[in-house]
């Protein structure tokens, strides 16, 4: 083993040693600091030389065992923008620079340090929610609450990018944008005495999901883009944004937040609304103690419904272990829309595509949940093992494919009915 790591050294020497200041700070920067910078919801800032060496050990480790970073999609299963993990030479770059050593090399190689953005990356949005008041963290471990935002555009309209900005980068996870007319979720509101109310997998329960009750989704690290030109979400006028956050406080104690969302408005005219289309199953039943339950949901488009998909934001809760996502053709065909082989209800994206996704009618698309209700996944929530099925409780699960998609043909779909 000696020899074929002095071996290696040795080659690696011949290239040139990889260094901190010419190679890795380049991928850090590249792949890291979107979440490793101060105050952000990383536990560390990977900007320095230092920083790179306290974490050295810690970082080769996370990185072998692909832990970090925390790109879900396995590759060559769907082309996302914006995709922040590592390619197979910025891997082996990192964990050559530790098995050569970790040098610093010349301080006159680093790269500029990354600009210093705004608070909104897009510029000022044209209207900045807030959550009405700050919320105080009772519990150290994670925490999902919805907070009911009223809005007052006086019309519909129609937003082409959101983006939100934590209170307190320091512990919000993720968050999740749902839009309720039905008034339910006011009446929620405030009724255990503090702001919003207690929400898991949903919008919280009674709150009805229809196509075009999600507005998208966000997760420390993502970046944020414009829809196509023509492409919107509909804001119905008055209607109440429901922003579902899950704060992962890490043991901090006494934590605040009060997070906003900036939303952009469409310029020009809408053509295409873009809805969520949900690819479910809703009647499953996991086997207490199955390590390797599939769950499966097919959905035929419908003829005149031709459609196309902008992103995907696959959906289980904690017993999820792989998702898959997949078209098939009429001719048998399958065609990857994503492939999750390392579910984490933690890191939950909502992945926009590279290039559009035609979904033509009588195309299929097939959704695969696969679950690990056995003591052997640490996440079980439940002791004793038990039969689990679809609900909104961190207990129960979900099995769902969401697809951002317009549809060719608008006037055909039902929009106000719920699923
Ligand atoms: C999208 C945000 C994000 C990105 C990008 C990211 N990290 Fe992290 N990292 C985190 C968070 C959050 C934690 C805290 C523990 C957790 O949530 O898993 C963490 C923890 C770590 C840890 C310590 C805990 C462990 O798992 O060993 C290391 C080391 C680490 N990251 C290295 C990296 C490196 C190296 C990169 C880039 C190649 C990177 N991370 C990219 C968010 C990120």
């Amino acid at each position: 083993m000696k020899l074929v790591l002095s071996l290696f050294a040795l080659a690696v020497g011949a290239f040139g040693q990889v260094t901190y200041t010419r190679d890795v700070s380049r991928v850090f920067q590249a792949k890291c600091q979107q979440c490793h910078r101060e105050g952000d919801i990383a536990p560390f800032a990977l900007d320095s030389y230092e920083a790179a060496m306290t974490w050295a050990e810690d970082i080769q480790r996370a990185v072998e065992e692909r832990r970090m970073p925390p790109w879900k999609p396995v590759d060559g299963h769907g082309e996302f923008q914006h995709n922040f993990g590592l390619s197979a030479e910025e891997r082996d770059l990192i964990l050559n620079w530790y098995r050569g050593g970790a040098e610093e090399g010349d301080p006159r190689d680093l790269p500029e340090p990354l600009p210093v953005t705004g608070e909104f990356r897009l510029g000022d949005p044209d209207v900045v929610l807030t959550m009405p008041q700050s919320y105080s963290l009772k519990r150290r471990g994670d925490t999902y609450r919805c907070f009911v935002i009223p809005t007052d555009f006086g019309s519909d309209r129609f937003i082409d990018a959101f983006q939100v900005v934590p209170g307190n980068r320091q512990v919000v996870h993720h968050v999740i944008l749902y839009l309720d007319t039905s008034g339910k979720a006011r009446q929620m509101d405030g009724q255990d005495g503090e702001p919003g109310y207690d929400c898991f997998g949903g919008p919280g329960d009674g709150i009805p999901l229809t196509l075009s009750s999600m507005a998208g989704g966000w997760v420390p690290g993502m970046a944020t883009n414009r829809f196509p030109e023509g492409v919107g979400t509909l804001l119905p006028k008055g209607v109440d944004i429901i922003m579902q956050i899950h704060y992962y406080p890490g043991g901090r104690t006494n934590q605040e937040d009060q997070t906003k969302v900036g939303m952009y408005f469409a310029q020009g005219e809408v053509s295409k609304r873009l809805v969520y289309l949900p690819i479910l199953n809703t009647t499953f039943r996991i086997p207490a103690g199955a390590e390797n339950h599939e769950v499966t949901a097919t959905f035929p488009i419908p003829p005149l419904f031709d459609a196309t998909a902008y992103l995907v934001a696959p959906h289980m809760h904690l017993l999820g272990r792989q998702f898959k996502l997949e078209k098939i053709r009429p001719n048998g065909r399958v065609e990857p829309l994503i492939f999750i082989d390392n579910w984490d209800f933690n890191w939950q994206g909502f992945y926009q595509y590279q290039q559009p996704v035609r979904l033509n009618a009588f195309d299929r698309v097939r959704a695969t949940c696969t679950f690990d209700n056995s003591e052997k996944n640490p996440r079980n929530p439940s002791n004793p093992l038990k039969i689990v099925r679809w609900g909104e409780g961190t207990e129960d699960e979900m099995c769902i494919g969401f697809l951002g998609v317009t549809f060719d043909r608008e006037n055909f779909v039902p929009f106000n009915q719920p699923l």
